[in-house]
């Protein structure tokens, strides 16, 4: 394999760059033309795909989103688009691919190569850690420190003045941002997609503690709890308890920018020459993992059938430490 592309597609995530200045780096140490993509599948099929050089990944190592843009592109879900990608893919000589997102990406993928044959290798990289057949997601561990930054800073005002706070992470199915965030800044509740949300006990909750004047509540929301995000649970509180005083923070895109940790800046670069050694060695339509420190490779079609199930101890946790 002479020619290899690579794109990131879906919501960017803290150390792409450092996964795609991994697998550039790799591609030409192995004598390979790699070829950047931009805006993920949406300029696959625009043609918008580019010769890189060792020099167009230089001091990227430590910023934020991703040079090479991304999108969620409609059009790579029809037949049309999925033709033309792969046109463009021929028309530009390019026999591989490196794949870099979260869930989407992957079932895009699934689709393509269904359709399609092109040896690729994915790259999993969201913030929200939501795909089995890896412990850590890239860009997870930054997304949960920016979390629990701002929840730390939250707490002080909240507790200056005696008030409630519900606030809201991202994670739209699933509550890994929430419940670690929320563990780390040693919330009061933490409501998340993959428990069912029994409003009546977080009230009696908030009720037992006013009664014994803990007066200051963070509760952290997943926006995919199926009680309805933090606005609903602000409702719910204001309704029972009129006279609380209670604030609704959403903490938002901020949570998906800033300088990668080095936790995210090492895995991404793990991740990022790992998926270039396993296209060389012909190991393809596979997702490169770290489970228990160590390389996996996951077929794609796993990956998107999969569930990453929440370890009952830190369920249990929230309970028992916040009393
Ligand atoms: O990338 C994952 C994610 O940040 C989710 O947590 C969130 O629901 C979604 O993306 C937001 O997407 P967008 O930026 O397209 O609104």
């Amino acid at each position: 394999m002479k020619n290899i592309g690579i794109l990131t597609s879906g919501g960017d995530s803290p150390g792409m760059n450092a996964a795609i200045r991994a697998a550039v780096r790799t591609a030409l140490y192995n004598k390979m033309n790699i070829f950047g993509i931009r805006r993920g599948y949406q300029g696959m099929i625009e043609g918008d795909i580019f010769q890189m050089k060792t020099t167009d990944v230089s001091n990227i190592i430590q910023r934020g989103g991703t040079i090479l843009k991304t999108a969620r592109s409609k059009d790579f879900m029809t037949d049309k688009g999925m033709e033309t990608a792969y046109n463009q893919l021929l028309s530009h000589n390019i026999e591989g691919l490196v794949l870099i997102g979260g869930d989407g990406t992957f079932r895009g993928a699934v689709n393509f190569f269904s359709r399609y044959s092109i040896p690729a290798v994915g790259i999993p990289g969201t913030i929200d850690k939501d795909l089995m057949g890896t412990d850590f997601t890239i860009g997870f561990d930054t997304a949960v420190n920016t979390a629990m930054e701002a929840i730390d800073k939250i707490r002080d005002t909240a507790e200056a003045h005696d008030r409630v706070f519900v606030i809201e992470v991202m994670g739209r199915d699933a509550g890994y941002i929430a419940l670690n965030s929320g563990l780390a800044c040693g919330a009061e509740d933490i409501l998340i997609p993959e428990v069912t949300t029994d409003i009546n006990a977080l009230l009696h909750k908030i009720e037992c503690d006013e009664t014994r004047k803990k007066n200051v509540h963070i509760i952290v929301v997943a926006e995919g709890d199926d009680y309805g995000g933090a606005n609903k649970v602000h409702e719910a509180i204001i309704s029972r308890f009129p006279k609380l005083d209670v604030r609704t923070c959403i903490l938002g895109h901020i949570q998906r920018g800033g300088s990668p940790s080095y936790a995210d800046r090492v895995l991404a670069g793990r991740m990022g020459f790992s998926a270039v050694n396993a296209l060389v060695s012909g190991n393809t339509q596979v997702m490169i993992g770290v489970i228990n420190g160590n390389i996996v490779h996951t077929p794609f079609a796993q990956v998107v059938k999969g569930e990453t199930p929440i370890p009952t101890d830190m369920i249990e946790m929230i309970k028992v430490l916040s009393i």
